[in-house]
């Protein structure tokens, strides 16, 4: 079976891990192709041989060696047409598609609108796909994101100073809650809970009768209540997302005024997304691409691969795609336990 590859939407640490072990996997019957950023590469036809060589090496490199954007088949007119007539012509048989809700959105309708044979492997930092207990990629971020809080820390207590710390998320508040209780956060603001600023600054205030210093992590889908502040650019992606930012620096002028408290802005940003995968995203990444492609030579095509538990099952890429996993109301409770 040939089997074209693509890696689409935000990269992140483990996609290279998934593609080696797509090609490893391979039986002698199955030969690869690598199709360049995203869906474009297949609208386009451009392509990047795969084989055992070429996927040496790549376990611990983050990013991914195909490249990847935001392309959307379905926002041109031929795009899907584009896609079935790429693969008739260079005889590929199916798509393993590694991506998060946009890329495996599009998978999804080109197999139920154009007969296209895909199995989905989720992808995110966000870990914002549902169906899969997690998605590669977040386990890193989270460490990145831990990592740096604890930095903070230091010249936080050094200054008595309130350090914000916005993070990645999209609109899922997982980086933010996780790295937040990792990092002993003092407050963690997520979409999932727009917040009150004066009631933020209630719990810090609560906290410097204790000591002089405080982290804030937000996660940069964060609102606060009545949407009194727009934190999103004009530009929008082919998928209809705007750019989020910049909700820290709106905490960070409320804070200051309302306490009185000198408090400094760290946006994370991209280097959640950069760098080598953590021992647990390269394993999970590894045990995602094995089975993406027993998965493909048993033709089971329109599932995703996904972690239930400790195990690797296969559900329909419908279900995947059908709504945002959003952060659990349980553990954002015991989040809000170490609050001020
Ligand atoms: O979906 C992953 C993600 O990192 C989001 O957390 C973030 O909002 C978005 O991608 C940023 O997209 P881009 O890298 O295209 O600016």
């Amino acid at each position: 079976m040939r089997i074209g590859v693509l890696t689409g939407g935000g990269d992140c640490p483990g996609l290279n891990a998934v593609i080696r072990a797509i090609v490893r996997r391979g039986s002698p019957q199955d030969d690869f192709v690598g199709f360049r950023h995203g869906w474009r590469g297949v609208i386009q036809a451009e392509t990047l041989p795969l084989d055992v060589e070429s996927a040496r090496g790549l376990i611990h490199r983050g990013g991914t060696i195909l490249g990847t954007s935001r392309t959307n088949p379905f926002k041109s007119a031929d795009g899907p047409h584009r896609v079935v007539a790429t693969m008739a012509a260079m005889g590929v048989d199916a798509l393993i598609t590694i991506g998060g809700d946009d890329t495996l959105g599009a998978a999804e309708r080109l197999g139920r609108e154009h007969g296209v044979p895909i199995v989905g492997v989720p992808k995110t930092i966000d870990n914002d796909i549902s169906a899969t207990d997690v998605t590669f990629g977040f386990n890193t971020a989270v460490q990145v994101a831990t990592d740096a809080i604890d930095r903070l820390h230091t010249t936080a207590e050094s200054h008595d100073r309130v350090m914000v710390v916005e993070v990645m998320g999209r609109h899922a508040g997982w980086i933010a809650t996780y790295a937040g209780l990792a990092g002993g956060a003092d407050v963690i603001l997520i979409p999932e809970d727009p917040f009150d600023v004066e009631a933020v600054c209630e719990h810090l205030r609560r906290r410097h009768q204790r000591t002089n210093f405080s982290i804030v992590v937000v996660a940069e889908g964060a609102l606060p209540v009545a949407g009194s502040v727009a934190v999103t650019s004009s530009a929008v992606d082919e998928f209809g997302h705007e750019r989020l930012g910049g909700i820290s620096t709106y905490l960070q002028g409320e804070i200051e005024a309302r306490t009185g408290w000198e408090t400094r802005v760290t946006n994370l940003g991209h280097i959640l997304r950069g760098g080598t995968p953590s021992a647990y995203d390269r394993v999970l990444a590894t045990r995602f691409g094995v089975e993406a492609v027993d998965a493909a030579d048993a033709g089971d095509f329109g599932t995703m691969v996904a972690l239930r538990g400790t195990d690797i099952v296969r559900v329909p890429i419908a279900e995947a795609v059908a709504e945002n996993r959003t952060v659990d109301r349980r553990l954002f409770e015991v989040a809000e336990v170490f609050f001020g």
